[in-house]
This record gives C-alpha cells, structure tokens and sequence, in this order.
C-alpha cells in the first residue's frame, strides 16, 4: 500500500513537470485543471494502455493558458479503498474526476461525495447501471458498447468457421467451443459472450458450449482455467472464445504449456486489440480480435475533463442521453492488423 502511494505521488510529480514543460509563461493567470483518476485494478493490461493515451490526450490538450495536472491512483480491487481515494483526490484539490469503478454496482459513496463537492465524474470503462447515472446531472460515462464487440467477434468467428473446413476437425458439423469470461457482473463480459454466440447461431453456425471459465480479464488466470479445461474435453475444443486478449493469451501459454503443436491449438478469438493482442494477431496465433478503441476513449475523457472545468466545449461533445459517449469497436483480422499497429 505504501509503496504504491509512493509510486502514486511520484507520478503526479512526473506528469506535472511533463504538462509544466509543455505550456507557456502566463500559467498563473490561466486556467488550472486537477484530474482526479482512480483505476480498478493497474495490473489490467487494457487500462495500463488507455492510461498511457490518456496522459497523452492531455498533455495535447495544454496551452499557455490551460495548465493540466492529474493524478492516478490504483484502487487494486478494492471498492472501499477506491471511495476513500475519490475522497483523496477530492481533499488534494481534484476539480474533475475519472473514475474506473472496481464494483459497477456500487457507486453511491463516490457519487455522494463528489456532489457534496461539487466536483464533475466521467465514469470510464466499467459502467453504472443506468439508475446511478440518474442520481446527478454532473455524472458521465465513457467506454463502448459491448454488444457490438460481441456481434463483431461472433462474426470474426462465424467468417472463419466458412471459410475453413478444418475448424470442425471430428467433423460432425458442430464447432465445439469454450469461452473465457471477464468478471462476473461486468458488462463486457455477460454481453460479449451472448452476443457472439447469438451471431454464430444466427448465421446458421452449428455450436456447442463444452464449457467455460472466469478468468477475470487476467492472463495466467485465464491459462489456469484453459488448462483444466484442456484436462477435461482433450482435443474436442475447436474454438476458443476469450472476452478479451489477455485471456486469448492465456490460453494459447495453455496449449503452450502442454506442448500442442501450432496445428494442434484450436482457433482462438479475443476482443480489445491490445499490443500483444494484435502482435498474437499478426503471427497468426490469435485468428483475429475487436479493436476496442483506447485513443478514442482517451480522447473523449480528455476533452470532457477540459470541457467540464473550463464551461467551455460541451456543445462539442457527442452525447448519447445527454451523458453517454460510445466509441466503436473495428473488427481485426491478419488482414488489416497492421493498421492498427501504426
Ligand atoms: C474491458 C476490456 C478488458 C478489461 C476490462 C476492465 O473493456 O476489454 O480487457 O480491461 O474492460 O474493466
Ligand atoms: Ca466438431
């Protein structure tokens, strides 16, 4: 706990000088925005990424007159960790918050505490059930739409299974399959699973669920899970189907682990587009995933911030509902990977 307090602070001091440098003289007589940001869990290797673009949406974002500073803090799964940080970020003078929740369902005491205060949210990522949304109009989300990440990748698959009959390898005309999910409770894990398997089934795919893991977004989890599950149905799983990339991962050091050969390892699908992710992409380990859009999200929540604090701007905001802004997803395949990697 200390020591990431440490780390905290030092990177508080970090970005600070980084911003200072980058903006002109007059900076006393400008305006000052302090963004307060709290993360579920900084081990996430989506976050970790958005991160990096959102300090860098911000730093764009500086003028002579617009001096930026911002802090970021690890909640570690902790939601009760993550309302007394929001009440840190608050105490050290934070004019704007962005808040990735670590329980979507709880949100109440950083919510009342930012009203109390009079201190804007942009909730990111992980998103408030729409009645918390409602407690305040100075509440915003920002991520995308998990629907979409789910239909796209259940058409990723559905292409692949068409287009190679060698996916069905015992040939009984069924793809027999295993997911990996998310959290349990999140909205891109239950929805994304839902929606890729009614796209399948929709574009007359034959499947059938041999079974699945929680793995919690998290690599080695996800290798744990895929392991016993290699254990259980051997060489049946002809597809695996991960909610992210990290778990796509996570099963391929599986297979890794028990020494399968490359034409051994089932096809395996992830959704985020992370730079592992599209690396696993371009060798063609993983046979495709959704990009899930980390510069658009960063820069929506950069100019919002800005917005927020400075009244100036908001008209520019495209808002679904006066409060939600959705960035879409794109599809990825070894086609277009290198798009992406630029
Ligand atoms: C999802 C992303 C996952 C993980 C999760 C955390 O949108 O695909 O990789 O980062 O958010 O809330
Ligand atoms: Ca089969």
């Amino acid at each position: 706990m200390r020591a990431k307090r440490i780390w905290a602070a030092v990177l508080v001091f970090c970005i600070s000088t980084q911003l200072l440098c980058g903006c002109g003289r007059n900076m006393s007589s400008g305006k000052k925005i302090h963004v307060g940001v709290t993360y579920y869990n900084q081990g996430d290797t989506f976050l970790n990424e958005l991160n990096n673009c959102f300090q860098e949406q911000l730093s764009e974002l500086e003028s002579a007159d617009l001096h930026i500073t911002v802090t970021i803090l690890d909640a570690d799964g902790s939601q009760r960790t993550q309302d007394d940080q929001v009440k840190e970020l608050i105490d050290a003078g934070c004019n704007v918050l962005c808040v990735n929740l670590v329980d979507r369902t709880d949100p109440s005491k950083i919510i009342s505490l930012a009203r109390e205060n009079d201190i804007p949210i942009i909730f990111f990522n992980r998103e408030p059930v729409p009645e918390d949304m409602m407690q305040w109009d100075k509440l915003y989300y920002i991520g995308a739409d998990a629907k979409q990440s789910g239909v796209m990748q259940g058409e990723l698959v559905s292409d692949a299974i068409q287009r190679n009959e060698q996916i069905d390898r015992n040939k009984d005309g069924k793809i027999q399959y295993v997911v990996l999910e998310g959290e349990a409770g999140h909205q891109d894990a239950i929805i994304r699973t839902e929606s890729a398997v009614d796209t399948l089934k929709n574009d007359g795919i034959e499947i059938e669920k041999l079974g699945y893991g929680i793995a919690n977004w998290n690599r080695a989890q996800a290798q744990n899970r895929m392991m016993q599950m290699i254990g259980q149905y051997q060489r049946d799983i002809e597809l695996v189907l991960a909610n992210n990339d990290d778990m796509a991962l996570g099963a391929m050091d599986a297979y890794k682990k028990l020494d399968f050969t490359e034409t051994d390892i089932p096809i395996i699908f992830g959704i985020d587009g992370t730079d592992v992710g599209l690396e696993a992409v371009l060798d063609g380990k993983m046979a495709g995933t959704v990009y899930n859009d980390k510069e658009g999200q960063a820069e929506a929540m950069a100019r919002l911030c800005v917005a927020l604090v400075s009244k100036k701007g908001m008209e520019d905001m495209e808002f679904v509902n006066e409060k939600y802004i959705f960035l879409p997803y794109e599809k990825v395949t070894s086609e277009n990977v290198t798009d992406f990697l630029e």
